[in-house]
C-alpha cells in the first residue's frame, strides 16, 4: 500500500522569517494533532521543499515533527565549480530526504533536457536522497493529442537506470496547469497517473511500479484536492501557491488523509 506524499514546492518565495513562521505552524499543526488527535494528523507524509536560503532555518522549526524536508533541485555533480549550484550531498548535509528535479519551470527557465533531470535524479539516489521527478506536457501538447506520449517519453528519459523502490518519486504536473487556477479533470489526471504507471511496469517490473508514488500538481487547493487526489493511482500532490499558507496545505493533507 502506497501511503500518500504531499509536498510542498515553495518556489522562490520567503525571506527567513516568513521561511521559519511557516514552517512553525506546520509543525505546531502536527504536534497538536499528535498530542490531542484533534483533528487528527492526516494519514499522509508531509514534506516541505524551500528554497536553498530557508532550508537551515525550515530544518530547525521543523525538528521533532516528523514533516519531512526537500531541495527544489540540484546539481548531478557531487562538488566542484558549478557557480551558484548545490549538490544533492549540500542537501543531505542540511537535513533534505528529498529533492524535485525536472520541474517544468527548470526545464523551461534553464532549459533542462530529460538527460540533464536524470543525471539529477542519479546524483540524489547516491546521496540517499529520494528524487521527485516532475514530468507533464504542455497546453499545445495536450490540445495535439500528444498528452500521453509526451508524458510517457519524459518518464523514459528523465528516470535512472536503477531505483530503489519506492526511493523515487514521479510527479505529474501539466504544465498549463501550475500556477493557472486551471486543473487536469480528475479523469484526466488519472488516466495519465495510470499511462505512467503502466510505463514504469514495463521498465522496472510490476512489483517496482506499483510501489512507486505518482504525485499530481498543478493548482491544487483545499477546495478541489479530494476529487483530484481521489484515483488509486494517484498518490499525493505537489503543490505550489497553496503550500505557502500552512492551512491550505494542512487541508490538502486533510483531503488525502
Ligand atoms: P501551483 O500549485 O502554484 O499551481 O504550482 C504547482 C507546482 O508547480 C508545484 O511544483
Amino acid at each position: 500500500m502506497r501511503r500518500p506524499l504531499i509536498a510542498g514546492n515553495w518556489k522562490m518565495n520567503g525571506r527567513l522569517a516568513d521561511g521559519r513562521l511557516l514552517a512553525e505552524e506546520i509543525a505546531q499543526r502536527v504536534h497538536r494533532a499528535t498530542e490531542t488527535g484533534v483533528p487528527p494528523l492526516p494519514a499522509c507524509d508531509l514534506l516541505v521543499c524551500p528554497p536553498f536560503t530557508l532550508l537551515e532555518a525550515v530544518h530547525r522549526a521543523l525538528a521533532g515533527s516528523g514533516v519531512l524536508l526537500g531541495g527544489q533541485d540540484c546539481h548531478p555533480e557531487a562538488c566542484g565549480a558549478h557557480t551558484g549550484d548545490v549538490s544533492a550531498a549540500m542537501l543531505a548535509d542540511l537535513g533534505c530526504s528529498y529533492v524535485i528535479v525536472g520541474h517544468s519551470e527548470r526545464r523551461q527557465n534553464h532549459g533542462e533536457d530529460d538527460a540533464l533531470v536524470r543525471a539529477k535524479a542519479a546524483a540524489a539516489i547516491a546521496e540517499d536522497l529520494v528524487p521527485i521527478v516532475c514530468v507533464g506536457e504542455t497546453e499545445a501538447e495536450r490540445d495535439e493529442g500528444r498528452a500521453l506520449a509526451v508524458v510517457t517519453g519524459q518518464v523514459a528519459g528523465s528516470l535512472p537506470e536503477l531505483f530503489e523502490p519506492p526511493r523515487l518519486v514521479l510527479a505529474y504536473e501539466p504544465v498549463w496547469a501550475i500556477g493557472t487556477g486551471k486543473t487536469a479533470t480528475p479523469e484526466d489526471a488519472a488516466e495519465v497517473h495510470r499511462a505512467i504507471r503502466g510505463a514504469l511496469a514495463e521498465r522496472y517490473g510490476a512489483e517496482a511500479a506499483g510501489a512507486v508514488r505518482i504525485l499530481y500538481g498543478g493548482s491544487v487547493k483545499p477546495e478541489n484536492a479530494a476529487a483530484l487526489l481521489g484515483d488509486a493511482d494517484v498518490d499525493g500532490a505537489l503543490v505550489g501557491g497553496a503550500s505557502l499558507k500552512a492551512d491550505d496545505f494542512w487541508r490538502i493533507a486533510e483531503a488525502v488523509g
